[in-house]
């Protein structure tokens, strides 16, 4: 397999930054700290005014224990699903690495991934032992697609990371928008966060340059294969990682009206779902992959965003380029080619400098 030079240097940086910047889910959270104690009456689980839930009448209305074990149990129930969906990845890049050849530089990353993901269920299913909350993992149809994940990622190993980076995307989103707006996050889960976030870039980063590297060497059936298939995987596992689980509604009696006022019907809840899609979408449209029709029936695409100028050519997969659109990307990075772009700066430069 021919590897560009940017992708093979990306990959080098990648691996060394799992050596030199790593955690460990016991030795660096503090889980005896008596300021680490998790107290479900906590005032500071409580959902703020701002969530699409906290906001509600409905919430504000509930007695104080109510409100902060509820935010509690939303926490835990996403940890959950954490655990879960990282198993299915860990499986699943473990089955990438065994189909890659003696010197493939992406068998040592996905080791060093696996790794990870390991240390984050750690993490993840202490805080859920030490809250006192039952939570149920999934069930039903989510869990039986869930198992066939894994081998995706020996036979179609593009399809595979898409799912990942649908999966890690809204979490990595929601994260990074917690850690940033509220001050009066409690110290374990801030502590949990960060070392999450901190990781997830790098994971988030190896499958966007694995796709940009290597969708543009598949043929015309398995590029359609995934335009047909990657939005359903988006819309599907937004929908999971951002919105309550039944029973989680059901123990808390939470009103299908208010269930509609926070989420389904709520412009909100459909504008956070689009800004923790974006950056997958992004790299989609850069890919070819995007349709838009489609993209929009399944509403993961806002108005206006993937209009004539956004078409691509069926035949080569490449990029038909309209007149520039407006982006948020700073003008520096633009400079960049695309498969470095993906990446922070710092981890682009040669490994050697
Ligand atoms: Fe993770
Ligand atoms: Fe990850």
């Amino acid at each position: 397999m021919t590897r560009s030079a940017a992708y093979s240097n990306i990959l080098g940086r990648l691996s060394h930054q799992s050596v030199v910047k790593h955690f460990d889910a016991y030795a660096d959270v503090p889980w005896d700290h008596p300021d680490y104690r998790i107290d479900a009456t906590d005032a500071r689980w409580e959902l703020d005014e701002n969530d699409v839930l906290g906001g509600t009448e409905w919430y504000r209305t509930q007695p104080r224990e109510i409100r902060s074990r509820l935010g509690l149990h939303g926490i835990v129930t996403q940890m959950k699903l954490g655990v879960e969906f990282e198993a299915i990845l860990s499986q699943g890049l473990l089955q990438f690495a065994t189909s890659l050849p003696n010197g493939a530089p992406e068998f040592r990353y996905a080791y060093h991934e696996a790794i990870e993901e390991g240390q984050h269920s750690l993490m993840f299913q202490e805080f859920i032992n030490r809250s006192g909350l039952e939570v149920r993992g999934m069930g039903g149809v989510d869990a039986w697609f869930s198992r066939r994940v894994p081998s995706i990622a020996r036979s179609f190993p593009e399809l595979f990371f898409l799912f990942v980076l649908g999966g890690e995307s809204p979490i990595d989103y929601v994260q990074r928008e917690e850690l940033r707006k509220r001050d009066a996050l409690h110290p374990l889960l801030r502590r949990v966060m960060q070392i999450h976030v901190t990781e997830e870039a790098r994971h988030l980063c190896f499958a966007k340059n694995y796709l940009l590297e290597n969708v543009p060497k598949l043929g015309r059936i398995r590029r359609f294969q995934l335009r047909f298939r990657t939005p359903i995987i988006f819309a599907a596992m937004a929908k999971q990682m951002l919105e309550p689980p039944k029973a989680l509604i059901r123990e808390y009696g939470i009103p299908s009206s208010v269930v509609r006022e926070a989420y389904t019907e709520n412009p909100v809840h459909r504008q956070r779902t689009l800004d923790g899609l974006a950056s997958v979408r992004k790299l989609c449209f850069q890919l070819g992959l995007v349709q838009p029709r489609w993209w929009r029936m399944l509403g993961i695409l806002p108005e206006g965003e993937g209009d004539a100028r956004d078409a691509f050519d069926d035949e080569s997969g490449v990029r038909r380029l309209g007149p520039p659109r407006p982006t948020s990307v700073p003008t520096s990075s633009r400079r960049l080619p695309g498969v470095v772009r993906a990446c922070p700066r710092s981890w682009v430069q040669p490994l050697s400098a």
